[in-house]
């Protein structure tokens, strides 16, 4: 059977050296603030609105809760974020996807000052991370998929990683992670998608196996070299009548075949979903301390 990763213990290691950064920035004054932006009420995105909320109170970080109707224009969001990166008091902002139909997503990203991006979707963070440029912000899941790897000491240097997903929130960025020229990277990497020829046999021939697909238990132990590490990014809804919502959580992975195959997995949820918010608060963290140079500097210190 394979080793379990478990996501939530790594997330809370995380959450300790943080809070030990936290308590040094207090010393100084300083406290790290985190604006979380919902236009809408999609149940979901409310849900992941709360926790990242309740993470930023747990923490003792600086909480703005944005919460704006469904029919807010285009205009008025851009306002508000314009706001939110003048205010000295917010290190990162983070618009909550999917916004409604008025609102183009990729021009709100935009108008995010980079250096509150702590998603990492503004076009200067992607070529930061493109160029290999650490001062950037990593988007959190990729960055949480690398922290698990490395927390559970897997190997990633050398390694042959197969990505399958090519968003632009996880499997691009992943790759793109993965594969630089630095510490804990280093892998060689491939990235499959929905035209991809020989998926099984290409991800068969992984040492780490990362899937972000979005379909529900589509990788199988047919899949998987065994003793090769497996990472479930996908989060899907699958309908089940005996629990009182209807339906339950899976992720791409079919985990109970996988499991007697693989070498290490995550399971679903419990892996990957908790070290994304723990990445979103160390990048919130990372960005009030870059700030905080930025202050010294400009006043010649
Ligand atoms: N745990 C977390 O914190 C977290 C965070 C973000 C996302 N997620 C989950 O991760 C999953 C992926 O999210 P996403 O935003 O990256 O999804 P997405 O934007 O829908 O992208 C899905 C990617 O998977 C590829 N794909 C779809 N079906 C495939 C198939 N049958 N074979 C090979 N490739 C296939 C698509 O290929 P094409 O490009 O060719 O269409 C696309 O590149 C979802 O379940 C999402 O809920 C979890």
């Amino acid at each position: 059977m394979a080793q379990l990763i478990d996501g939530r213990v790594i997330a809370e290691r995380v959450y300790a050296q943080l809070r030990v950064e936290i308590a040094e920035l207090k010393t100084r004054g300083i406290t790290p603030g985190l604006a979380v932006v919902l236009v809408g009420d999609d149940p979901a995105s409310r849900a992941y609105v709360r926790s990242k909320d309740k993470m930023c109170r747990e923490l003792g970080l600086h909480s703005v809760k944005l919460e704006l109707p469904a029919s807010t224009s285009q205009e008025a969001l851009l306002a508000r974020v314009e706001e939110l990166n003048r205010d000295p008091a917010v290190h990162g902002i983070l618009v909550q996807s999917p916004p409604p139909p008025q609102i183009e997503e990729a021009v709100i990203v935009r108008a995010l000052d980079p250096a509150k991006d702590v998603d990492g979707f503004q076009p200067s963070n992607i070529a930061k991370l493109a160029l290999g440029d650490d001062s950037g912000f990593v988007p959190c899941t990729p960055l949480g998929c690398q922290r698990l790897l490395v927390e559970s000491g897997i190997e990633i240097s050398g390694a042959h990683v197969v990505v399958l997903g090519r968003s632009m929130i996880v499997g691009k960025p992943l790759a793109l992670l993965l594969m630089q020229k630095a510490k804990h990277a280093n892998a060689t990497v491939t990235v499959v998608h929905s035209r991809s020829r020989n998926l099984p046999e290409i991800t068969r021939s992984a040492d780490i196996v990362i899937a972000a697909i979005g379909q529900a238990h589509f990788v199988k132990a047919e899949h998987v070299r065994a003793g090769a590490t497996v990472i479930d990014v996908g989060i899907n809804r699958v309908e089940d009548a005996s629990t009182k919502r209807g339906y339950r959580l899976v992720g791409d992975v079919a985990f109970d075949e996988v499991a007697t195959k693989a070498g290490a997995i995550t399971p679903v949820p419990g892996g990957v979903g908790p070290m994304t918010i723990a990445m979103l608060m160390s990048n919130t963290v990372k960005a009030c301390r870059q700030a905080e140079r930025a202050a010294l500097s400009s006043r010649g210190l």
